[in-house]
């Protein structure tokens, strides 16, 4: 080759990843920059703005005071491991083995992104249900597998058992649910779990769920993990983590549930992504996961609270609101306010009246299936969801003089 042609060659070869390129930075996150520029009152991205537990952050401090300073065990501390086994027993009655069925990761972020790595292979299809959690998107392009959505429609976010049953086949790895769902707040019934494990089954796929919202929960929902499902128990993986129920979303502490040959797997690839979650904080994670059940009865009555709260701002404000009935988010219709699509009216919000959302087609395949939806947050103190209502009772005013 002389000079000029590997130059050549050089300016041909792709020098970014064509995974990478397939998708953009996260929407969220980016509502989150926004809302900072704007100084909007920020009602995006899901992390509480009020304290953490006293306790859980006293445990952290001791745990560095005590030198728990250096690598933990690649899969996670033991004494979280077992608090997790001895929690998840205690609320959905199984009872897994935290040597082989436990795996301590950076958040469920990467809980999610290891557990992908580790099961697909290429060809493989995943199920996955839409509005989802913008993660899933990025998680299957970067494991290579190729996604088929089914819809859950509103109001109550139901989905049709023909479409799910279609999406389903050979090619099925898995299928992803989240329950309690970010953005809808839907919470599975027992019975659509078992429609879905009947599919499993057939197409011989696993479940991963992702359980990260199993503790907000309204109106007396019940929160079943689909590893406690008959038949489910071998082919599920379950993904939960610290970040929601102990408002503690920057310790970065989640973990994947897997039967021994999964978690194997599971284990190796979050080795080489990121040899183990921070040590001190496995430790206060540990502490964390034994509070009394009055801490968990607390949590969900608070946010019944900030649920109802915002409920009401949002309806006197001329939403269409989809009331939730687990997690922390508000699914709206903006169809009324008459803006040309989702991005524009979250842009005109931020900018112009001050408060922050998630753009509804984040959350979809195709931008235009979420052109009329916005996603609130409620996980915020008072005086927050204070600042919103004062500057969402102008809305109609801004829009009129828009
Ligand atoms: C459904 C769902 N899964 C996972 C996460 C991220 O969890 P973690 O902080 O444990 O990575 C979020 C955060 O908003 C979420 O809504």
């Amino acid at each position: 080759m002389n000079p000029s042609e590997s130059g050549m060659a050089q300016a041909a070869r792709r020098m970014l990843s064509a995974k990478a390129e397939q998708f953009t930075e996260s929407v969220i996150r980016e509502m989150t920059r926004l809302a900072m520029k704007h100084g909007a009152v920020n009602l995006s991205q899901g992390f509480p703005d009020f304290a953490a537990p006293a306790e859980i952050k006293e445990a952290a401090r001791q745990a560095i005071s005590d030198d728990i300073n250096q690598y933990a065990i690649t899969w996670g501390a033991k004494p979280l491991r077992d608090a997790i086994v001895e929690k998840f027993e205690r609320t959905q009655g199984l009872r897994l083995d935290p040597e082989r069925e436990v795996t301590i990761c950076c958040g469920s972020t990467e809980a999610m992104m290891s557990t992908m790595l580790a099961i697909i292979n290429p060809g493989d299809e995943i199920v996955v249900f839409e509005p989802f959690y913008e993660n899933y998107g990025p998680d299957a392009i970067l494991s290579g597998a190729t996604p088929r959505f089914v819809k859950l429609s509103p109001p109550d976010w139901t989905f049709d058992e023909k479409e799910l049953t279609a999406a389903f086949g050979p090619h099925t790895k898995a299928i992803i649910l989240n329950t309690p769902n970010n953005p809808t707040g839907k919470v599975f019934t027992r019975g659509e779990l078992e429609f879905i494990r009947n599919l499993c089954v057939r197409w011989n796929a696993y479940c991963i769920t992702d359980e990260i919202y199993e503790h907000i929960l309204y109106d007396g929902a019940e929160h079943i993990s689909m590893a406690r499902i008959d038949g489910m128990r071998d082919r599920t993986i379950v993904i939960n983590g610290m970040s929601k129920t102990y408002s503690v979303t920057g310790w970065r502490v989640g973990w994947a549930l897997a039967p021994p040959e999964p978690t194997a797997a599971i284990r190796k690839v979050h080795d080489f992504l990121t040899v183990g979650a921070a040590a001190p904080l496995q430790q206060a994670g540990a502490i964390a996961l034994k509070s009394p059940q009055s801490y968990y009865d607390k949590l969900a009555a608070d946010y019944a609270v900030r649920r109802e709260r915002l409920l009401k701002i949002l309806t006197a404000a001329g939403f269409k609101v989809y009331k939730p009935l687990g997690a922390y988010y508000i699914m709206t219709d903006i169809a009324a306010f008459g803006f040309p699509n989702d991005v524009a009216f979250a842009k005109f919000l931020v900018e112009k009246v001050g408060v922050a959302v998630v753009p509804g087609s984040s959350f979809y395949n195709d931008a235009r299936d979420g052109a009329t939806q916005v996603r609130f947050t409620f996980c915020k103190k008072e005086s927050t969801l204070a600042a919103a209502e004062e500057k969402l009772s102008r809305l109609l005013q801004h829009i009129t003089n828009r």
